[in-house]
């Protein structure tokens, strides 16, 4: 089997990390994007092969008290092997250390994989926005997931959010 390792993303690494963005992404971001979004300190994490191969890579960004999962990508020979969920999981165990309320993401509808992988890790939908990707087939909806991460966010009546804005 091989041995796969999960690394902070190095500059060195973000032009195959835009390169595997290309081939697996609908809306690829380019690699000046990448560079932006790592000079702002941003939490990106590849995962290598033996050979130092780019099997994955995913990348995050705390907003306030929440994380957003910005990007994530596993190349085709190395899918089904559970390195999206290792990603995923990584996003989440930074996002709950640093006491986030919730991680935020956004996923094309009819990307039924990512949804079936987000969903298996806790994520739930918590909006849609229509016609938000621009794709192959014309205008697509997103669909906003979250991973709630702490209780405070199940507040169901208005004094008792009140409450909790107010002691934060
Ligand atoms: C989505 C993606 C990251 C999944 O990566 P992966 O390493 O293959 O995922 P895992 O092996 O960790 O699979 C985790 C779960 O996802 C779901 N899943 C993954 N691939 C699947 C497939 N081909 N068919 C059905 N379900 C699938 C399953 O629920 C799976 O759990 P299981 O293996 O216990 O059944 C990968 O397919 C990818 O890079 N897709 C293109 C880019 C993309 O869509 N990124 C997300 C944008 S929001």
């Amino acid at each position: 089997m091989t041995t796969l390792r999960v690394r902070p993303v190095g500059q060195e690494l973000l032009e195959a990390v835009a390169q595997l963005e290309a081939m697996v992404s609908v809306t690829p971001w380019s690699l000046e994007l990448f560079r932006d979004e790592w000079r702002l300190g941003s939490w990106m994490r590849a995962v290598l092969d033996a050979h130092g191969q780019l099997a994955g890579y995913v990348v995050a960004r705390r907003q306030f008290d929440e994380w957003h999962l910005l990007k994530l990508g596993v190349a085709p020979a190395f899918r089904r092997q559970g390195l999206g969920r290792r990603l995923v999981a990584g996003v989440l165990r930074k996002a709950r250390r640093e006491r986030a309320l919730c991680v935020l993401l956004e996923v094309r509808a009819s990307n039924h994989i990512a949804r079936m992988l987000y969903e298996a890790m806790g994520f739930e939908i918590l909006s849609v926005r229509r016609a938000y990707y621009r794709g192959r087939q014309g205008l697509e909806d997103a669909l906003v997931m979250t991973c709630r991460l702490a209780e405070s966010l199940h507040l169901d009546k208005p004094g008792e959010l009140r409450e909790a804005v107010r002691l934060r």
